[in-house]
């Protein structure tokens, strides 16, 4: 996406991370976008404003009364002139202040003045990014509908290791690209469904058959969906994941219940998206009580299992004008098992990707993946957030949709 005549604040803050802020900038610039830099003292201790100007092509405030006392009112004008302001890094210290509407620097008076969404890209020790302050910091925050950027776990500066890096700077340009790509609304008049998460099926009124699907792949495909003004409905197995803005959620459990889910609203969608791991067997006769183990002797236990209803094959047969993406978790011969699945299920788009490989693991925020189209082509992508798959994923269906 061309960002050429969007107007972007970069906010730096004193943080390890402040270095990857260049490739940021450098990123938005040759994106055609117009950008401002905006740093606190503490940021010019871990990168030179000389750097930053220099790649933004502008001068880069720092001071909140310039020399130059005529443009004392140039955080008014900033605010104003900015479509987007980014904070990344954001240390602990600038999120609280951003919290309580601080103005004692540059950047937190700035963060008050625009008129514009804000994003920011938390970074910081793991401890500080746990600690309750910090965490009720970013609630607040959240509530003001300031967009958050998850930070990834990996080994820190500290030498310890959790949450707290600054993503990559494909990430945050995603997060960025998001709220341009929400005006787009290239998805306006269409109803996409999407289905997300395991499913469970049920033993006993305790007990389940289940898988460690989280989830987060579904809801960031109809999260995206919704963004580009799609009619949404999201039918989902027990997850603990927050339902995105705009988005209709039908919440099941077992197999069953979402395949008559699913076929309850599909004939009237124009996409839909199977991204949910649904459970090929449920148990036959699950126990009305929980099951006491005396009650089974001192033996083992055998469960009778039956399958349970395709809903990927289910819709490959009456699908009609409606585009059909599914989802294969393949561990060996990835390609053809997946080519089979699109085969014999009708489908037009598949999504492959295998739980084995670095990054694409469940519950992780990050997928590798390779999409296989029904005229032969597939698509190799690299590791990416699932937020970015998401819109890939959408990308190739429109392009699909268009070329019938
Ligand atoms: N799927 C479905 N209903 C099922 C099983 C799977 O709709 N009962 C969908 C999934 O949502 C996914 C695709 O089918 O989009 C492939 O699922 P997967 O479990 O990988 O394939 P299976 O066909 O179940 O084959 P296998 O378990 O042998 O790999």
């Amino acid at each position: 996406m061309s960002f050429a005549g969007k107007h972007i604040i970069v906010g730096v803050t004193g943080s390890i991370a402040a270095y990857k802020s260049a490739l940021l900038v450098r990123e938005l610039v040759k994106r055609g976008a117009e950008v401002r830099v905006v740093m606190t003292p503490a940021a010019c201790e871990f990168i030179t404003p000389l750097t930053l100007a220099t790649l933004s092509g502008s001068d880069v405030v720092i001071d909140m009364f310039p020399a130059d006392r005529s443009k004392g009112t140039w955080h008014i004008h900033l605010g104003v002139w900015a479509d987007l302001m980014i904070v990344a890094p954001a240390s602990a210290n600038t999120i609280a202040k951003l919290a309580h509407g601080f103005a004692d620097n540059a950047l937190t008076s700035l963060a008050l003045a625009i008129r514009c969404p804000m994003v920011i890209a938390p970074a910081m020790d793991t401890d500080m990014y746990l600690h309750t302050a910090t965490k009720d910091n970013l609630d607040i925050l959240r509530r003001r509908e300031v967009d958050i950027i998850q930070p990834e776990s990996g080994e820190l500066a500290s030498g310890l290791t959790g949450p707290g890096r600054l993503p990559e700077t494909h990430v945050l340009m995603h997060a960025i690209e998001r709220h341009f790509r929400a005006g787009d609304n290239d998805l306006r008049g269409m109803a996409v469904l999407v289905t997300a998460g395991p499913t469970q099926e049920p033993i006993d009124p305790v007990r389940y058959i289940g898988n460690r699907s989280s989830g987060k792949m579904g809801f960031a495909i109809a999260e995206a969906a919704a963004l580009r003004g799609a009619a949404v409905t999201l039918v989902s197995g027990p997850v603990a994941l927050p339902t995105p803005e705009g988005v209709t959620r039908i919440d099941v459990e077992s197999a069953r219940e979402m395949h008559d889910a699913v076929m309850k609203y599909y004939d009237v969608q124009n996409i839909c998206i199977l991204a949910a791991a649904v459970a090929d067997f449920t148990v036959s006769t699950p126990a009305e009580q929980k099951i006491k183990k005396h009650s089974l002797g001192s033996g083992g236990m055998q469960l009778a299992l039956d399958r349970t209803p395709d809903i990927l094959a289910g819709l490959g047969e009456r699908k009609g004008d409606m585009l059909l993406v599914g989802f294969a978790l393949e561990t060996e011969n990835e390609q053809e098992n997946a080519l089979r699945k699109l085969k014999e299920k009708n489908a037009d788009m598949m999504v492959l990707n295998n739980p084995r490989v670095e990054g694409a693991a469940f519950g992780s925020d990050t997928n590798v993946a390779t999409l296989l189209f029904a005229d032969g082509e597939h698509e190799e992508l690299e590791r990416m957030s699932k937020a970015q798959l998401a819109d890939i994923i959408i990308d190739r269906a429109l392009i699909a949709l268009r070329k019938r």
